[in-house]
């Protein structure tokens, strides 16, 4: 389903034997790039969603297998109603607006988190993207909303406990939101924190973190093939030595 050949790939500047299976974005710094530049933080969230576009297409297109965005967090909810007012409004507009170029895209878009909590015309949106698109078989976007990587592990435990399975890693992490993209490869902060707040904490066991003070807003393609080529020199080691065959 990707667009480019290797040597198209390579005329990036990236390695196409390097490209991670899946990668993992915490989108921070919206609010703080709209007010550096004296704009309403409505308008950071605006210039947020422009930027997602350009990193959603250029994964699809040199065959990222997954991509999962961290678009609203349980924490999220204590932000003011106004601020959650134009999150959801921003992201109704996203879902409808994209969904025909994502579709011609073969995207595969899923939601992992608690929709039930958001108001009826976001689960709506979201509910009709996912269906649209569930038989794609492309870039798998997994748009966490009112997430939470300990929910999502509890919840998981739950399910195995209530179809009766053996509490182990296999079972655990079968019923897991994310469990057809499997373990995360590349988690990418932007924003300049530290931290990973709870996200995916399972599939991040073995992934390479990358952190960067470029705010969400101005993470452009450049700056994911930055990200790229940082993990592409990374030796993965997966806990073992470098001599045993681990990749
Ligand atoms: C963090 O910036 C960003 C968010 C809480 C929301 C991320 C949402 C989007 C990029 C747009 C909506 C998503 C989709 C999928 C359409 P912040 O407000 O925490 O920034 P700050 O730390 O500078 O205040």
């Amino acid at each position: 389903m990707r667009k480019y050949t290797d040597s198209e790939i390579r005329a990036f500047g990236l390695n196409p034997e390097r490209i991670p299976k899946h990668i993992a974005i915490v989108m921070d710094g919206n609010g703080r790039w709209a007010t550096d530049r004296g704009l309403p933080r409505a308008a950071g969230h605006r210039a947020g969603v422009n930027a997602l576009r350009e990193i959603i297409r250029f994964c699809s297109d040199i065959g990222v297998e997954s991509l999962t965005l961290y678009a609203f967090s349980t924490e999220n909810r204590r932000r003011p109603k106004e601020e959650i007012g134009i999150l959801c409004g921003l992201l109704i507009e996203y879902f409808n607006r994209e969904i025909d170029e994502l579709h011609a895209n073969a995207v595969r878009i899923k939601s992992i988190g608690d929709l039930s909590w958001f108001p009826p015309a976001v689960r709506e949106a979201v509910q009709n993207a996912m269906t649209k698109t569930a038989e794609n078989a492309g870039l798998k976007l997994n748009i966490a909303l009112n997430y939470g990587g300990r929910a999502e592990l509890v919840h998981a435990a739950r399910l195995a406990l209530e179809h009766g399975e053996p509490l182990d890693e296999g079972t655990l992490s079968k019923y897991l939101d994310t469990a057809d993209s499997g373990d995360v490869d590349l988690m990418i902060r932007t924003g300049g924190e530290l931290r990973v707040s709870n996200f995916l904490l399972w599939q991040i066991a073995y992934a390479e973190l990358y952190f960067t003070d470029t705010k969400w807003p101005d993470f452009t393609r450049e700056e994911l093939i930055k990200a790229l080529n940082d993990f592409a020199g990374r030796e993965r080691r997966f806990g073992g030595l470098k001599t045993d065959g681990a990749k």
